[in-house]
């Protein structure tokens, strides 16, 4: 029987190259989506891959969610938590709705995501989550207070996981993409960007794919001895 991985946000961006990499991998995948219905359907007419509608920032929606998924696909062993989104403002213009979005979708959102399957994972003694970070949680950023909040304790949360899970077989760590050629990076103001890549010593955006064959290796029953750790994909741009 295949394993069955969950992979949320997993319909477009970094998220839709992980979702097909880990089916390719053979996994059954399931793909959760917050709103574009349009993006999830011809993503699931191109690939054949399930999607799953449901808002991360809410507890009983992906519990609820999750429930549907295990019932339809069986019990998940791999969780991408990967749904995030951003509201870049400078601080003395961020407002608070601007934060609680963040926080709620990308931080509280790894909660919600990852709770609900544990138990499962503990009792079958086997699991791999993987938080998608960013190199903005490991450096900070000019107009990201909020973002880099979030990214930065996504690798609290693995490296407290990952003692926790460490006995049952369960491992959890993170990888911190730098800028990747995906809509977010895309919606970033063009002159922005190009100074953004001006800083990148590899002098490219990274491709969504480059992230997706580090989430194939992490997830493999192999790397079971890799926990707690962040795997820095930036193109040499930051290093911790
Ligand atoms: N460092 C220092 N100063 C900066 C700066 C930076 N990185 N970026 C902008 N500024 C300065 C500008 O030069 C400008 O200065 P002046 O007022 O002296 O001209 C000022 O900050 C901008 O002020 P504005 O009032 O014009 O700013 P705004 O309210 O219009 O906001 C912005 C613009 C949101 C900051 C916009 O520039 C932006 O989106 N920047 C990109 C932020 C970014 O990198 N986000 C990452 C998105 S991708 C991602 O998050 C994925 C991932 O994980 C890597």
């Amino acid at each position: 029987m295949s394993r069955v991985a969950l992979v949320t946000g997993g319909s477009r961006g970094i998220g839709a190259s992980i979702s097909k990499a880990l089916k390719a991998d053979g996994f059954t995948v399931a793909a959760t989506y917050a709103g574009n219905d349009e993006a999830a359907a011809a993503f699931t007419e191109e690939t054949g891959i399930k999607t799953y509608k449901w808002n991360v920032a809410d507890y009983d929606s992906s519990k609820a969610g999750i429930e549907q998924v295990e019932a339809d696909l069986g019990p998940i062993d791999t969780v991408i938590a990967n749904a995030g989104i951003t509201r870049d403002a400078p601080f003395h213009k961020m407002t608070p709705e601007q934060w609680h979005q963040v926080i709620d979708t990308n931080l509280t959102g790894v909660f919600n995501t990852v709770h609900p399957i544990w138990p499962g994972m503990r009792e079958r003694k086997f699991g791999r989550i993987v938080v998608i970070s960013s190199i903005n949680g490991q450096k900070g950023q000019f107009a990201q207070v909020n973002y880099a909040a979030t990214k930065a304790g996504d690798l609290g949360i693995v490296k407290s996981l990952a003692q926790e899970g460490a006995r049952a077989g369960i491992t959890a760590n993170a990888i911190c993409p730098g800028y990747i050629a995906t809509e977010m990076v895309m919606a970033v103001p063009e002159k922005v960007r190009d100074s953004i890549i001006a800083q990148i010593p590899a002098g490219r955006l990274g491709e969504p794919e480059e992230i997706a064959r580090c989430v194939s290796f992490l997830v493999s029953e192999d790397a079971g001895f890799i926990n707690g750790s962040t795997i820095s994909a930036n193109g040499a741009q930051f290093f911790v």
